[in-house]
């Protein structure tokens, strides 16, 4: 038979595989509760502006919110044969009410109800991943006033470079996220107009007050062209794009776990919450979790590369294409939210291994270019000068198998006769770490200011 929403032209019912390719309905049904709200704001709207008389426009709401129990009771027969949760709604909508509700379609189209609907979702999902991130960020700020002061290698090319302190790596992980804060954010202040009333794509000839619905739906205004408001899928697109940075900074952590919790490193200590053990290999505590989040930015970019793609061909406005955009950005928001509560639970249950980290931070000669910059200030060497004195030392140490504050006075001034035994002083982590402290570098106090500033403005005070 035909569709009882469009089947006015058509004489026979879609094939089954049609149906199948067709219909929406086994995911946008996760939409049912912004497209009912939509629904209630548009039919408040045309009765206030006459379209609509009082008595079907409350019979109408009042309709609408039994459907709405009716889904959240889970008893809500879906069908698939009327392909979206658009008509799904509708059509329960007329079982309940009749007559009426074949009259809450005036001055719509499904084209704005859609953007309306998802727009709402998205918004929502902005607000969530706020909030998930702020989270993260209190469990890294949390670690870095435990470790302010706690001396590691910090790392460039994965080979020692100059000792950090603890607390400033967690805090790198806060900046970022702090970033990708704002993105979502900033994507929200912009998906913020309101597309319904745009109708399929020319507006409509109803009176209908678009500010009205607008409000009604907490946007801060109507979109102001009825074909960019039906054709634009952008807030879908920053959303994806904001998720993707997030989970490529949850994926770099990751990967720091990873290396960290290895037996070779020895830096962290995951908690037995977050990882598993092996069937065969007794001693094994595989950090699953923190592989899992490296993995994950693989399908949340990939959902954003795929809603680039539909997009970017597409001619104005509404293309059935564009029903491919709800899949990808259900599956990156739930994937983003469970990646942001899994590394924030691993990040409040890790236990730093101070020793091994103040160890490994004096090794591999990581006060190499404090060495140098002692020759530039004490004893007046160009930088340039004094960089290959010090490798020369590095040199030398590495040929005895000892480590730069090893090596005695007196081979150190075979490279350079004006070397003092006040050198041994800028040799050591501790006052390499505390010397850092240039705005933003990793000096003790400079971290525990962070941390102040962060907590306050965390509200973790
Ligand atoms: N299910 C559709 C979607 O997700 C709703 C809009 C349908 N509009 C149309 N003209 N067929 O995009």
């Amino acid at each position: 038979a035909a569709n009882a929403m469009w089947g006015g032209r058509f004489a026979a019912g879609p094939d089954a595989i049609m149906q199948a390719i067709n219909a929406s309905i086994g995911f946008d049904q996760r939409l049912y509760a912004q497209d009912i709200r939509g629904s209630r704001a548009h039919a408040a709207m045309l009765a206030a502006q006459g379209i609509l008389t009082p008595k079907d426009a409350e019979a109408i709401g009042e309709g609408l919110l039994t459907v709405l129990s009716e889904i959240e009771a889970g008893d809500f027969p879906f069908r698939v044969e009327l392909e979206d949760i658009h008509m799904n709604v509708e059509a329960r909508l007329k079982d309940l009410i009749g007559e009426p509700a074949g009259r809450l379609h005036t001055a719509r189209s499904r084209n704005d109800q859609v953007a309306v609907d998802f727009r709402l979702w998205v918004r929502d999902q902005c607000d969530a991943a706020i909030t998930g991130i702020e989270a993260l960020m209190q469990a890294f700020v949390a670690q870095a006033e435990a470790g302010a002061g706690w001396v590691m290698p910090g790392f460039t090319h994965l080979q020692t470079a100059q000792p950090v302190t603890w607390g400033h790596h967690m805090l790198a992980y806060v900046e970022m996220l702090a970033r990708d804060r704002s993105r979502f954010a900033d994507a929200r202040a912009r998906m913020n107009e309101c597309p319904l009333g745009a109708a399929a794509l020319a507006g409509t000839s109803f009176p209908i007050d678009r500010h009205m619905t607008a409000a009604a739906l907490g946007f801060d205004r109507p979109t102001a062209n009825s074909l960019d408001s039906v054709s634009d899928r952008d807030f879908a697109l920053e959303f994806l794009s904001a998720s993707a940075i997030c989970a490529m900074h949850l994926s770099r952590f990751a990967e720091e776990l990873v290396i960290w919790s290895s037996a070779q490193f020895r830096f962290v200590r995951l908690s037995d919450r977050w990882t598993t053990g092996s069937s065969i290999m007794p001693q094994k505590k595989n950090p699953d979790a923190a592989e899992l989040l490296r993995a994950k930015l693989g399908r949340v970019l990939g959902a954003a590369v795929a809603l680039f793609t539909v997009m970017k061909g597409l001619p104005l406005t509404y293309s059935k294409d564009m029903q491919e955009d709800k899949e990808q950005v259900f599956d990156a928001a739930d994937t983003l939210m469970l990646g942001l509560a899994a590394m924030t639970g691993m990040v409040a249950d890790m236990q730093a291994n101070r020793d091994a980290l103040a160890a490994s931070a004096a090794s591999g000669f990581s006060t190499a270019t404090d060495l140098a910059d002692w020759l530039v200030r004490e004893l007046g060497l160009p930088f340039r000068e004094a960089h290959h004195v010090t490798g020369t030392l590095v040199a030398m140490a590495e040929a005895q198998g000892c480590d730069l504050p090893d090596l005695t006075l007196a081979d150190m001034q075979t490279v350079h006769p004006g070397i003092r035994p006040d050198v041994f002083a800028v040799l050591g982590v501790e006052n390499s770490v505390r010397s850092r402290t240039s705005y933003g570098g990793t000096a003790p106090d400079n971290v525990r200011a962070q941390v102040a500033r962060w907590k306050e403005h965390l509200g973790m005070t």
